[in-house]
């Protein structure tokens, strides 16, 4: 075992904690590794939401996902205060939803005055169900269904769509169902590069994504004669885990000139959406720009091209998923068994793994790590934390800098707040770990633990099957 810190120095989990306190209005939790109210007690203990760690494992069962209150609710006051200052038209910030879609969240984000982003009819209906007002709901992808079209149609929100057949099979159904006015965005891809995971990507000209800005003579023609429909907006996404500024100054111009060419053919559009994509520190190494750096560019930009063009200011939207919720949640996980390989490394595994957490294998993303109950104890060990399931690959960290660790210890996996629950799955069928947020030293359940009649709930035994 190798450490691969300079020798002599004693670093400890403590070194994860926010730079500086939380009263400090201008942290942006995209920028912290642990969340803004994460403290170490007496009992050397990690504390979050003035909740102990280990207590709330006892608590509720590991692993156990926790949602900083705090970090979340700072995260969203920061982005929609920061175009409030920058911006001196309308502005509105929708949370994407799939980032980690559940109703608490969502219902955290709506009182803080944020639209939702959903993709799919379940997670509309999970908006719907958290009270949010589909005025303030964007329902976008690639390939809606019919039903939830109509679910789209049913509930009142602005459908974004995303390429040709998805437009015809809009106005047929709107006339079907003759309705009119029918809020819709269109979707562009505008083949601007950024450098971040490929499969993450999805603005450059090769994206199943948005229709080609090379048809939008036709588009806009074909938009303009179609009066069930009210398109109120464009909207563009390049990617995600994004630590570039230019990519969205890029996009903010291109937005004004497909803006001012909607003019050209008697369409008012009122909204431009530049989606989201900030990134956030998942390493040491991360260095993403600040919510303010994010956003003020963008507004900037926006107001420039629509000066030099002579167009009056949009209504400007966009729709982070990461940058607003990751940095607020952990995942605290229970070591168990461990195995050294002479040589070569030492696995220490965890009850979790792939199932609550699929992006190490799937992007081999990196994550940090603390021991919730050795929070002050020199990092002397350089580990692969193993998850459980029957797949060699279910690594969470390859090298994970630990103090020594024993079975029944707490590990915690910082920055797990976006896709992870909304990319959970039940691989050999292990039960989805329960959820709560913490605040003030309360904690309470947002989504419980599944159990294993959850797990066959679903599950039909034909009579002719019956043993
Ligand atoms: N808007 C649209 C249209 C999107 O496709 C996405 C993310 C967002 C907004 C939010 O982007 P964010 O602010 O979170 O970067 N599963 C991958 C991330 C996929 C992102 C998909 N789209 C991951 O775990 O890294």
């Amino acid at each position: 075992m190798v450490s691969t810190h300079p020798p002599g120095t004693q670093y400890s989990g403590t070194k994860y904690l926010p730079k500086a306190n939380n009263n400090d209005p201008k942290i942006s939790p995209n920028q912290q590794l642990l969340p803004l109210t994460a403290k170490v007690n007496s009992r050397d203990c990690l504390e979050i939401g003035g909740c102990d760690v280990t207590t709330l494992v006892e608590q509720f069962g590991s692993p156990l996902y926790i949602l900083d209150e705090e970090t979340l609710r700072t995260a969203c006051r920061q982005y929609r205060d920061t175009f409030k200052q920058y911006y001196p038209g309308q502005s509105q910030v929708l949370y994407a939803s799939k980032a980690w879609s559940c109703v608490a969240v969502c219902a955290i984000a709506a009182s803080e005055g944020l639209g939702i982003d959903v993709v799919s009819g379940g997670e509309l209906y999970t908006a719907l169900t958290a009270g949010v007002s589909p005025e303030l709901i964007y329902f976008h992808g690639n390939n809606k269904s019919l039903a939830e079209l109509v679910l789209a149609l049913e509930s009142g929100c602005t459908i974004v769509v995303d390429n040709w057949y998805e437009l015809k099979t809009l106005v047929k159904l709107a006339q079907e169902k003759s309705l009119s006015d029918i809020p819709i965005m269109l979707r562009l891809t505008p083949g601007i590069e950024c450098h971040t995971h490929e499969y993450i990507r999805t603005g450059h000209l090769d994206s199943k994504f948005g229709f080609d800005p090379n048809d939008l003579d036709q588009l806009f023609t074909f938009v303009k004669q179609q009066s069930v429909l009210n398109c109120v907006g464009l909207h563009a996404h390049i990617g995600s885990q994004i630590f570039e500024r230019q990519p969205h100054r890029d996009l903010a111009g291109v937005m004004v000139q497909w803006l001012s060419k909607a003019g050209e053919y008697g369409l008012s559009i009122t909204q431009l959406n530049v989606g989201g994509g900030l990134g956030i520190k998942y390493t040491e190494s991360d260095d993403p720009p600040s919510i303010e750096e994010w956003v003020k560019p963008i507004c900037e930009v926006i107001q420039e091209s629509c000066s030099a063009a002579n167009l009056p200011l949009p209504k400007l939207l966009c729709e982070p998923g990461r940058s607003l919720i990751a940095t607020s949640c952990v995942t605290a996980y229970t070591i168990g068994s461990s195995k050294l390989v002479p040589d070569i490394r030492t696995y220490v595994s965890v009850d979790g793994g792939m199932s609550d957490n699929p992006r190490p294998i799937t992007y081999q993303s990196l994550y940090l790590s603390v021991v919730a109950n050795r929070m002050s104890e020199p990092l002397t060990e350089t580990v692969a934390v193993a998850g459980k399931h029957c797949e060699s690959g279910d690594i969470v960290i390859k090298h994970a800098h630990l103090p020594k660790t024993e079975p029944g210890d707490i590990l915690v996996v910082i920055g797990t707040g976006a896709y992870n629950y909304s990319m959970a799955s039940n691989y050999n069928r292990l039960p989805r770990p329960a959820a709560v947020i913490v605040a003030n030293g309360e904690a309470n359940l947002i989504l419980q633990r599944e159990t294993y009649e959850d797990l066959i709930g679903k599950d039909c035994l034909p009579e002719r099957l019956k043993i």
